[in-house]
Formats: C-alpha cells, structure tokens, sequence
C-alpha cells in the first residue's frame, strides 16, 4: 500500500493507515488540555497524528512554535478544504505563528496550471476565503517568489536519493523533472521556516490531510538526515546525547556538553561511544535538549532542524458518495455555491436512511453512513448536545431524511450567505495578507 498524494484516490480506513505507516492516534491525550478544543478534535475528525506532544508541550509551556502547511490552487475550494483552515484559525487564536505555503509551482509542475493561473485561483479562490472565514493577517507566500523556500528544498536534497523518492512516491522514468523535484519545495516549504530568519529552530505542526503525508515523512528523514546530534534514550534507560559518527566528534561533544551544562545535568562523557550521557535527564526532557542543539547546529552552519510533527484529518464524503472533489462539481459544496445550488445538492444527497419511510420508523437510520450527518458533523453544528440528539433519533427511527436535509439546508444557506458577504470584506483586506 502506498499513498499518493497527486492521485484523486480515497484513503479512508483511517485505523489501519495508522497502523502500516506509523501514525498515532489524535486523542484524549494529546489534545485534552488545549484551551477551547475545537469540534474537529472533539469528534474524530482530526484522527492521527506524528509527534504532536512536540507542539503539546511548546503551548502548555508557552515555548515558541510554528505552523505552516500548503494549499495546492486547483479549482474552487470546498467544504472539504475547509477543515485545515478551520483548523489554523483554531491555532491562531492561541498564539501560533502561521506561515501558509501556495503550491503554485507545484500545481504548474503536475497539474498543468500556469504560475499565473495558479496565482490567481490562490489568491480569488483560497485566500479570499480563508479571510472571510476568519484567518486573521499571517505569512502567506507563493513557492515560486521564495527563493529561500527553493533553496533550501535544492540543498536538503543532497541527503536523499532516487531510491528513496521513487519508493516513497512511486515515480519512474518518464515523471517529469519538476515533478520529481516538488517533493523537495515542499520540504523546503516545511523546514524554512525554523531558519533563523524565520524564527528559529523550533516544533512546527504541519496539519494536512492524509494523502500529505508521503510528504511528512519524506521532510521528517530529511529533517534527521541533516542534524549533527541525536538526543535520545540509550539502551541502559539513560538519555544521551549521541554525535553523527563522520563529523567531527571532539568539537561536537564539546559544544553538546555545554548545552547539557546550561540545562544543569550531571554530565557524563563518553569519547569512545561519541556520547555525552546526561544524569537526572528524563524523557521528558529530550525535545527542550533537542530544540537548543539544533539552534547549536544552525549557529555552526549546519541544517538544524527540529523534525515536523503532523495532524491528519479526515476526508469529506462527497455529497454523491466517494470523494468530494473540486473536478467534480455535483460531488461538492463550493463555499462560493449559492444557497439554491447548496440546497439542489443537499436534497440529492446520499443518506443513510432506510429503502422506506416505514422501514425507517422501525429500524431507524444510520447517521455513520450518511453524508447529511457529516455535513453537521464536520460543519454545520458546533454544540455537541445538538448533534448527539441528531444522532440519537436518527437511529431510533424518529427522524426522517427529508426534514433533516431541510434542516442541513438551512443551516447551510445562513453559512454560505453570511460567507458571502464577508467575502466582499476580504477582498478589501487581502493587501494585508499578501504583503507580509
Ligand atoms: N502538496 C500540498 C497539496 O497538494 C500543498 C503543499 C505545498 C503543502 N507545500 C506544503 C502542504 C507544505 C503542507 C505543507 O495540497
Ligand atoms: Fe442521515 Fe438524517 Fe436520514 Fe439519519 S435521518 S440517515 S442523519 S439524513
């Protein structure tokens, strides 16, 4: 099994891609203390995650972080694209710093679109948007006009290979060039933004969806690849501080005994295992360590980068079954639909009722398979008690389809009316956003 992000395919069975790749699950645990969890978590819909303690731990101790991710312009944004914006504005309220990467090379490279198609749609479509749903100013900038995001994808390029791209991505002889390369700009747009020009080595959340995530791991290796030092759990249960074996060990266990003397460790050093083994260190400990070698190792001219974390949320079903995509039109809800459009879509909407009313009555629905629950579920209703109800007397047979497309209906309609008329606010804002 292998995902591709470039593929429209549907990956949906969400517990076993956590399994074969490695993904955690996004619980109780890692989201329990934020402040105001949004429904997104709340519910499951942000399903799995890469070290997000990581991101945990800088806001509980309000420790710097970032937050970056990426929208390929293809076509016009719906619901579905809306999660991850719902998601950054949730971030941005609590304090994160949020770059916000436009795929417009990427979208020439392997949609066929002009840079000046891209730039377009990015800016009319997307951001537009993401303003008028609430995105407050943060750093939006295009691939094409960030030489150091281009750069930087060029020289982290060295540590990887062929081998390596064309087992994760699947290419082969006749994928075209920049293609093969927009891996690396997204890795460049991932990793830039702990340069120090950016803020420093620091945990960076990248939220996306899952078929991003061939991506995370390709930046993660990367991100390792690069680094001089590895602070880790020894086999004897201690924590060390370990240097790459073909640098220059003496001078490397130097500069790590002085980070792990600013953190007032006991201090072991151990030249023959080119390890500096740190007492009274708990796990615990490792990311801070972490996060100040990497500072270190920027400051020594190396690529320091503190390894991304990632969330993953779900896909939206599309209003006709299958995936809801922009290429096609009847299977999505535009966020520029007008209300009648919405509504036509919504009353044609796949359910998860019974083959009658009667049947219905007495075996009662199934919300799980519906995609007018989901569109509640994802969207349209934000108290919890509300949707539980919903839930509840769908099952028990005393609810029926058509009032609860009504319903669905409705809520939509004041949604998208009162996106609308923010919109037209946007746009006059969107100078604000596009000269940081
Ligand atoms: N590849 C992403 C997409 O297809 C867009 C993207 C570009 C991105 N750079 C990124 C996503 C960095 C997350 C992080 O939508
Ligand atoms: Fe879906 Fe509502 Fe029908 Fe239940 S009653 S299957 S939630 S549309």
């Amino acid at each position: 099994m292998r995902i591709d992000p470039w593929s429209s395919a549907q990956y949906e069975n969400y517990s076993r891609l956590r399994e074969k790749f490695g993904i955690k699950e996004f619980g109780l645990n890692e989201w329990g203390n934020l402040p105001d969890v949004p429904h997104l978590f709340r519910r499951g819909i942000v399903f799995g995650h890469r070290d997000f303690n990581r991101i945990k731990r800088a806001i509980e101790k309000k420790e710097p972080w970032a937050l970056l991710t990426g929208l390929m312009p293809s076509g016009r944004m719906h619901l579905g694209h809306k999660m991850v914006i719902d998601q950054i504005i949730y971030y941005q309220s609590i304090g994160a710093d949020i770059f916000i990467a436009v795929a417009d090379i990427e979208a020439y490279a392997t949609r066929g679109y002009s840079l000046k198609e891209a730039e377009k749609m990015a800016v009319e479509e997307y951001i537009t948007n993401y303003i008028a749903l609430g995105l407050k100013p943060c750093r939006i900038y295009f691939q094409s006009k960030n030489p150091d995001v281009k750069d930087l994808g060029y020289i982290l390029g060295k540590k990887t290979n062929w081998s390596e791209v064309t087992a994760i991505y699947g290419f082969n002889g006749s994928t075209n060039m920049a293609h093969v390369l927009s891996p690396l700009i997204q890795c460049g747009d991932i990793l830039h933004v702990q340069m120090e020009k950016y803020g420093g080595a620091r945990p960076t959340l990248v939220p996306v969806g899952v078929d991003q995530d061939p991506h995370i791991r390709f930046s993660r290796g990367i991100a390792n690849a690069h680094r001089l030092f590895n602070v880790t759990v020894a086999k004897d249960g201690r924590i060390g501080i370990f240097v790459k074996p073909d640098e220059d060990v003496s001078r490397l266990l130097d500069i790590a005994e002085e980070v792990a003397g600013e953190f007032n460790f006991g201090i072991k050093r151990m030249d023959r295992y080119k390890a500096i083994y740190l007492d009274g260190a708990e796990e615990d400990d490792i990311d801070k360590i972490d996060i100040e070698l990497a500072r270190r190792e920027q400051e020594e001219g190396a690529h320091g980068f503190v390894a991304p974390s990632s969330t993953y949320h779900r896909f939206m079903t599309g209003i006709t079954g299958g995936k809801m995509s922009s290429s096609k039109p009847e299977s999505a809800i535009f966020l520029t639909d007008t209300p009648e459009e919405a509504k036509k879509k919504i009353m044609s909407a796949k359910t998860g009722g019974a083959v009658s009313l009667e049947e219905q009555r007495k075996y009662g629905g199934k919300p799980d398979e519906c995609v007018v629950y989901e569109l509640f579920l994802y969207h349209l209703i934000k108290d919890d008690k509300e949707l539980d109800e919903i839930y509840r007397k769908c099952k028990s047979g005393e609810q029926m389809c058509g009032m609860c497309k009504k319903r669905a209906a409705e809520l939509m309609e004041l949604f998208l009316k009162q996106l609308n008329e923010k919109r037209e606010d946007a746009k006059e804002k969107l100078k604000d956003y596009l000269s940081l």
